[in-house]
């Protein structure tokens, strides 16, 4: 039951990681359609509330349980630890740096929507949650990996 609901957290939270990702270039290619860039935006947020943080704690919860029941420590170095590590280091990025930049996102985008253009400041906020995005979707990733693979055991 653990395990499945740990998986279940991985099945929403990257999934929802991954969709977002697609989601937003697709509003971005081709023409720019400023009123579907901005509902996009506004989605995005809004998905994440509600997959991105049940996924996290589905992770976080039955993980830590698991790892205590099957005798993983998290003070030394192991797959389980360094997971967490790589985990912690995607979360913090997600809380400090691509959630606000999602909050800008939505206020430049409507400004722009008013102003009938896509401004500098919304290209400028949009640019760097690619980045830190895509940063934040690959340490997962790797998370992912090591779940799996379980190097050393
Ligand atoms: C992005 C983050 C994570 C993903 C995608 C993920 C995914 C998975 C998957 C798919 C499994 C099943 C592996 C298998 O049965 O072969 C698993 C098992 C497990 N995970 Fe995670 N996990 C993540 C984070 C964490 C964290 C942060 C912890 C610890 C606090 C943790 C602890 C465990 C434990 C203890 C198991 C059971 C291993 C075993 O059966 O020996 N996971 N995880």
């Amino acid at each position: 039951m653990l395990l499945f609901l740990h998986v279940l957290g991985a099945v929403l939270f990257l999934g929802n990681i991954i969709t977002a990702a697609f989601w937003k270039v697709r509003a971005h290619y081709g023409k720019q359609d400023l009123h579907n860039i901005h509902l996009t935006v506004k989605n995005i947020m809004l998905a994440d509330y509600i997959f991105t943080v049940p996924g996290i704690l589905l992770l976080l919860i039955p993980g830590h349980i698991m790892a205590f029941q099957l005798g993983y420590s998290l003070l030394t170095w192991n797959w389980v630890s360094v997971s967490l590590i790589l985990f912690s280091i995607s979360g913090i990025m997600w809380l400090f740096i691509l959630l606000p930049l999602q909050r800008k996102m939505i206020r430049f985008s409507e400004d722009s929507l008013r102003l009938g253009e896509q401004t500098a400041a919304y290209r400028m906020v949009s640019k760097k949650w690619d980045i830190y995005g895509t940063v934040a979707t690959i340490v997962p990733l790797i998370t992912l990996v090591l779940m799996v693979w379980k190097p050393g055991t």
